[in-house]
């Protein structure tokens, strides 16, 4: 049984290996999207090491000279997919998008390395890497933290990864829509409509990346010229922990610079994550930088905080509320709880299931010491795996698949799941 799970995970990322990079999913997305190849990558250093390696690096070549590693790379011209690089037009020779996506490269490169059966190779392969992934933190704390708070913002959802979260609905309604371009979405011939965003908010992220175009894509503009900006526990619960991964790694391939640099940002961000608590919900919230006030949404955002060093009384009250978001769902953790009364449980991000976010929680519970949650959240995906298959997302109380087929990380995870336990922060 379990090794037909693990095969079947392989054949999976195999099928929508395109070489240098993976598909998340033939049709729906037809390109590289930066966070699914950086967790994407571990799966694959399951079966192969070298390939695993390819995968991230072909991620960091794109690059922007600022720093900024873009959320998609368009490496062929495909028409199913829409905003493709007419929309975006970024001025990349392979054109990208011009936002970024929560950045798991620093977290995906130690644990290549530490895992490296072929020491020569992984100690050549993290240290190219090393200065790259620098350089990408430094890109977020610089345009996205301009005032130095430790904490970074985002100016459009899809940089958090989770697109159509009820965290968004308050600020995107002062997302203006005048002056949209008429557009033809195709996600809706991939996926069924009730399972993915609103028309009005597809309008409204293409406003932004209008916004962002007519600026020219000018990093040094946009953070200040956002009418969205927020301030998401999860994501930087990530940036923190890929801060104090590159430290670790950076100690071992004998870097103190790079170590230092980023493990003073891992510092300064726990602190200020504190900012972002919230006692009557009993997790981190979100915080509107643009109106001054935390978003009063119980999302997972705030309990993904839980892959970062916070502290340990941190972590095991994260542990009891997913515990008790357990008690009005089958399977953990939804997005959005069951009991919200924004909760829709097949519609993306707003209560489904993602089994890249229940890894996520569980390695940080699990390096807390929380391991009674974090074995209760993998037994959970892993049920949801035999009963539903590889699906993109799932419905928290049915279990019902949703989104794409064949789902590239979701099977990197079932991976990660079956064949590791490595339990650091
Ligand atoms: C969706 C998800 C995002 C992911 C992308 C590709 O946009 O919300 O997190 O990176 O699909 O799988």
């Amino acid at each position: 049984m379990a090794q037909t799970l693990v095969e079947h995970a392989v054949d999976i990322i195999r099928s929508n290996d395109q070489g240098a990079y993976t598909v998340p999913t033939h049709g729906l997305y037809p390109f590289q999207w930066n966070w699914d190849s950086a967790l994407t990558a571990l799966g694959i250093a399951f079966y192969d090491e070298e390939r695993a390696w390819v995968e991230l690096t072909t991620l960091m070549n794109h690059q922007w000279d600022d720093g900024m590693v873009p959320h998609i790379v368009f490496h062929k011209e495909d028409e199913g997919y829409f905003p493709g690089p007419d929309v975006w037009q970024t001025k990349r020779k392979t054109p990208t998008s011009g936002i970024s996506q929560p950045p798991v490269a620093g977290f995906a490169a130690r644990k290549l390395f530490e895992r490296a059966k072929d020491k020569t190779r992984g100690t050549a392969q993290a240290r190219a890497m090393l200065p790259k992934i620098d350089a990408w933190h430094d890109w977020f704390y610089r345009c996205r933290d301009p005032e130095g708070t430790g904490l970074v913002a985002l100016i459009h959802p899809w940089e958090s990864g989770r697109d159509n979260s009820v965290d968004w609905d308050a600020a995107f309604q002062r997302v203006p829509t005048d002056g949209v371009m008429p557009f033809q979405r195709r996600d809706l011939q991939h996926a069924d409509a009730s399972h993915r965003p609103t028309q009005a908010q597809y309008e409204r992220y293409i406003y932004l990346v209008q916004l962002f175009r007519s600026l020219g894509w000018d990093n040094a503009k946009l953070h200040a010229a956002s009418p969205f900006q927020i301030v998401d526990p999860g994501f930087n619960a990530i940036l923190i922990r890929s801060c104090s991964d590159l430290a670790k790694l950076a100690d071992d391939l004998g870097e103190p610079e790079i170590a230092a640099r980023n493990r003073a940002r891992a510092e300064k961000g726990v602190a200020a994550m504190e900012t972002l608590w919230s006692d009557a919900h009993n997790q981190y919230l979100c915080y509107d930088r643009k109106v001054d006030q935390p978003v009063d949404n119980p999302s997972i955002a705030g309990l993904l905080a839980a892959v970062a060093p916070i502290p340990p009384n941190r972590a095991k009250e994260i542990g009891e509320r997913i515990l008790e978001l357990g008690e009005s769902c089958r399977y953990l953790v939804p997005s959005q709880p069951a009991t919200s009364p924004h909760f829709d449980g097949k519609r993306y991000w707003r209560g489904p299931v993602w089994l890249i976010v229940n890894y996520l929680i569980s390695d940080g519970l699990k390096c807390a010491g929380e391991d009674g949650v974090a074995q209760r959240i993998i037994s959970d995906s892993l049920e949801l795996i035999s009963n539903s298959g590889f699906a993109e997302y799932y419905h928290p109380i049915s279990g019902e698949p949703c989104g794409g087929k064949s789902f590239t990380w979701t099977a990197a995870m079932v991976i990660e799941f079956m064949t590791q336990s490595d339990t650091q922060k």
